[in-house]
């Protein structure tokens, strides 16, 4: 009989970093649960179908504790493998310009959504002394972001925690991996209406590599990886760069009207 190498949750898997994360279970065997809060989801389970593996599909809200605990209901007490805690999303413009159900969207979802996942799923791995998380944070959490003011603390949120996380599991069987990509080519900026910017504008990483990235580091186990060289450069420059500094830096890559300036 052939044996799955695993099963693996993948949140966001309907397009960008989160689709090719769920490319890159697939190729490792990984039979799959993916979800995301439109039916595009679909579409992607039956692109991934395709390479051999079970994959199952769910379309739920995980900005709401009813869409994980929608999501937590299919898993439907299977062993799991890997939970690759993806779906995020950004949002432009300064923070008072914001219309604030779309700033507690990008917390509910990033943040609450998120970590009430892993709770769940964490609690069985730790049971069965047997588990990877990968977390997609981001170097955005390494500064502070003028102009994604809110997205940037949600992602330093989630590097902090990812660390936090993994060492308290240390002794358990269950690894935790950050993922930190820099900007990479998805529809994230047209979705935080950064099109304006000079980041919406300016080339990026490629989905596929940053996601191949963080697969090998929760496989071996990592606590922690940047994606591509510059993001490497940059994470390592911020760590020495006053705050202040930093906020004046991102601003001119964020601020609306930036992009060609
Ligand atoms: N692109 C970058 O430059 C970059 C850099 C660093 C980190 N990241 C992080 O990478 C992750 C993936 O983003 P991406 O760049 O691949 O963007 P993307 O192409 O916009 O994909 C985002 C994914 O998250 C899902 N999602 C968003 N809100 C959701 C919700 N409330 N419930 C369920 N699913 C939801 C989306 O599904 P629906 O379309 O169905 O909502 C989609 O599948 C995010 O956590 C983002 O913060 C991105």
């Amino acid at each position: 009989m052939n044996q799955s190498p695993g099963f693996a949750i993948v949140t966001g898997a309907s397009t960008g970093i989160g689709y090719e994360l769920a490319i890159e279970c697939a190729k490792n065997g990984f039979d799959l649960l993916i979800a995301a809060d439109e039916p595009e989801i679909n579409q992607a389970a039956d692109a991934l179908r395709t390479m051999e593996v079970k994959v199952d599909a769910v379309q739920a809200d995980l900005a709401t504790l009813e869409g994980v605990d929608q999501l937590y209901a299919r898993i439907a007490g299977r062993p799991v493998d890997a939970l690759l805690a993806n779906a995020g999303r950004g949002l432009g413009k300064g923070f008072l310009d914001q219309n604030f159900d779309e700033v507690c969207r990008v917390v509910d979802t990033n943040v609450t959504g998120t970590i009430y996942l892993i709770q769940k799923v964490g609690r069985d791995m730790r049971a069965r002394g047997k588990g990877r998380i990968l977390i997609t944070g981001s170097i955005a959490g390494f500064i502070p972001g003028s102009y994604q003011a809110v997205y940037n603390g949600t992602k330093a949120f989630l590097d902090s925690f990812s660390f936090a996380l993994r060492s308290e599991l240390k002794e358990s069987g269950v690894t935790v991996t950050c993922l930190m990509p820099g900007p990479t080519e998805t529809e994230f900026f047209e979705r935080a209406g950064l099109m304006d910017t000079e980041v919406g504008q300016s080339k990026k990483d490629d989905p596929a590599m940053v996601a191949k990235v963080g697969f090998d580091a929760m496989m071996a186990g990592k606590g922690d990886v940047v994606s591509g060289w510059k993001n490497k450069l940059q994470t390592a420059v911020a760590s020495i760069t006053p705050a202040g500094v930093l906020a004046e830096q991102h601003r001119k890559q964020t601020e609306p009207g930036s992009a060609g300036r």
